[in-house]
């Protein structure tokens, strides 16, 4: 593959206490690329999620922006950086609008003295929040209306075309199609293929493999804490990415005895 190599992690471990959540996690995000990331219940996908947004600081290990070594205080500064996280829980205002969500915290002020005054541009915020929804392919009715008056759905979406619209290289996705209807999760596929078109790096964290099978180019998969598969997408059918989670595949009788 000719894209460049925009994020980078080498050999990344973190405990908590005596638990070892991640083990010398190695991973190559590259632009236009999207990489599933899967793994059963406590296998470490979160934790490397934290990581890579900023949220924890590995025990052990190197992390890389665009070729360079980079070590993250908070999530702001890897924010700051151009990487966007979204984690299940949307982090959206509900008593703000649709607009007012997607420009929070970056809020665009009129230039000239009213800009002076503290006015912010609101009417121009709400055609530009429509836009940028569309662009990423996300309808939502009405972006004057506060967040708490959408349905779950519609807030998932609002919060993921906020992330994908601010992103300037990298967004995660930390299972955004959970309690999601049919539809609407995919909507959120469609929000990952616009993004891969804008020539971000995705990570996709998701438990319905079906979806990571069909919106990936990369699997990823997390075992204990361990990257024990890396592979293209096409190399796996659903049977053989089940068993690469559970680690059935081990288990099989084979020339080679447990590690
Ligand atoms: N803040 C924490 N304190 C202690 N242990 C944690 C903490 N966060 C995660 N763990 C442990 O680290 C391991 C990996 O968890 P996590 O990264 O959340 O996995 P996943 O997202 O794949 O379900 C689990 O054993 C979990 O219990
Ligand atoms: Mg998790």
């Amino acid at each position: 593959m000719g894209a460049e190599v925009i994020y980078e992690v080498r050999d990344a471990s973190k405990s908590y206490g005596s638990v070892k959540a991640l083990s010398g996690a190695s991973l190559k995000l590259h632009a236009g690329e999207v990489i599933g990331l899967v793994g059963d219940n406590g296998a470490g996908k979160s934790t490397l999620v934290k990581v890579l947004s900023g949220a924890h600081q590995p025990s052990e290990g190197t992390i890389l922006l665009d070729g360079e070594e980079r070590t993250w205080g908070s999530p702001r500064e890897a924010l700051e950086a151009g990487i966007e996280t979204l984690y299940q829980d949307s982090g959206l205002a509900p008593h703000l609008t649709v607009s007012q969500n997607l420009f929070l915290g970056r809020e665009q002020m009129m230039p000239g003295i009213l800009g002076k005054l503290g006015f912010l541009a609101r009417k121009r915020m709400e055609v530009q929040g429509h836009d940028d929804l569309e662009r990423v392919g996300i309808a939502v009715p009405a972006s004057n209306r506060p967040v708490s008056a959408l349905s779950g759905g519609q807030r998932q979406a609002v919060a993921i075309g906020r992330a994908v619209s601010w992103a300037r290289k990298v967004i995660i996705l930390d299972e955004p199609t959970n309690h999601l209807g049919a539809r609407q999760a995919g909507e959120v596929l469609n929000v990952i293929r616009a993004a891969k078109a804008k020539g971000l790096g995705v990570i996709f964290i998701s438990h319905t493999l079906p979806h990571v099978l069909e919106v990936t180019d990369r699997i990823v998969v997390l075992r204990l804490g361990r990257i024990v598969r890396d592979a293209p997408t096409s190399q796996f059918t659903p049977d053989s990415l089940i068993a690469a989670i559970t680690g059935s595949a081990d288990a099989e009788p084979g020339p080679t005895s447990a590690e």
